[in-house]
């Protein structure tokens, strides 16, 4: 069986409430419409419930009825969550008029319910940057505890299947953090191990990428890379974590063995960490693009509660696939916040 299938058999077992943010945009629309059919998640809308009831009926989407719809300009709980939001931001200077009016923006709207226990994860990027999907998500869920740092994985499918495990490799960050520091670095690749454990299911295998590989190159970039290699050793001794290496050097048998002998890494390595989001965001789409892979993601990883971005770009499919993922994300939180 395949993993996204996987991932949407657990999903159905233990129905998460997912909130959608754009609610009123057709490719969510329809995305919804086929996770209730298919009993994925307990959808939740935001949107004006008249505009979303005329679209249901226009693309004939006959599951929507079944959504929970909050009208983000009038709802029980709209003074609820502004005094929530006022509560989280004072300190930052937010005055609650400010909080008032933005718990009308659907994106902020999400992430407090999120936080006050209404909802258990959010999928929005359909029509939005993922900066301004981020910044609430960012400032109200904030991280897990222990976890300085929120970065974007991507599931990447190649078709080469003797790369990775069967196919399947993690890259990150692909979204987030433009410059991350060494100790920053360290947490992503940390957090990246854990996204390839629980999603898809491995023993990860972290190549920390760089354009030297042991030494073959001298400049602070790759020192950068050394050094969050050690640190993120420290941060998690249990996992398989190498580097610096070129990308050759993690993927190729026989350069890995060639250019890092001995390396539990080199050669096999299924999880690889770039040291900064130019590298990250263009290396998964050139992959995508050129080598013909499927690309699932972003991920956000590091989260107290998931909160996933989508490309503007996205399709229907995209959107149900990334609900399935964050719901599965949910499951594992809720099961490490119980431990
Ligand atoms: N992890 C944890 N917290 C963070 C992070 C992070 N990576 N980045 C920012 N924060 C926190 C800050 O600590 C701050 O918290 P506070 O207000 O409670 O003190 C808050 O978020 C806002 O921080 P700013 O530095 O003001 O962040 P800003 O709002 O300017 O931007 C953002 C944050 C939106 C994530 C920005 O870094 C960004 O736009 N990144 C690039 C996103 C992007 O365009 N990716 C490429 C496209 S995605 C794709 O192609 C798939």
């Amino acid at each position: 069986m395949n993993l996204i299938q996987q991932l949407i058999d657990r999903a159905k077992a233990d129905k998460q409430r997912i909130v959608l943010p754009e609610g009123t945009e057709s490719r969510t629309l329809k995305a919804a419409d086929r996770l209730i059919a298919d009993n994925i998640a307990d959808i939740i809308l935001i949107g004006d419930p008249e505009e979303i009831r005329d679209l249901a009926s226009e693309y004939q989407l006959s599951h929507i009825r079944q959504a929970t719809i909050i009208d983000p300009e009038c709802h029980a709980k709209q003074e609820e969550y502004a005094q929530l939001l006022f509560k989280l931001r004072q300190a930052k200077g937010l005055s609650i008029e400010e909080a008032r009016e933005l718990v009308r923006n659907p994106l902020y709207l999400a992430c407090l319910m999120i936080k006050n226990g209404d909802a258990d994860g959010e999928v929005a990027g359909a029509k939005n940057t993922t900066g301004n999907v981020l910044r609430p998500a960012l400032q109200i869920i904030k991280t897990r505890p222990g976890i300085s740092v929120v970065s974007g994985a991507f599931l990447m499918f190649v078709q080469d299947h003797s790369f990775g495990s069967d196919g399947v490799l993690v890259f990150a960050d692909c979204a987030v953090m433009p410059n991350p520091t060494d100790q920053q670095l360290a947490e992503i690749a940390v957090a990246t191990a854990h996204t390839a454990q629980s999603l898809v299911g491995v023993e990860p295998r972290v190549a920390m990428l760089s354009f030297s590989t042991k030494g073959s190159a001298q400049d602070p970039l790759v020192d950068k890379v050394i050094e969050a290699t050690r640190l993120a050793r420290a941060l998690a001794p249990e996992l398989l974590i190498d580097g610096e290496m070129q990308a050759d050097a993690a993927l190729v048998p026989f350069v890995g063995d060639s250019k890092a002998p001995g390396s539990p890494v080199a050669g096999k390595a299924n999880v690889l960490v770039f040291p900064n989001l130019e590298c990250g965001n263009i290396a998964y789409k050139l992959v995508e693009r050129l080598g013909k892979a499927e690309a699932v993601g972003p991920i956000l990883q590091g989260m107290a509660a998931p909160v996933n971005d989508l490309s503007r770009g996205c399709s229907v499919e995209d959107i149900y696939k990334m609900v399935a993922i964050c719901a599965n994300q949910a499951i594992t939180n809720k099961s490490l916040n119980n431990k």
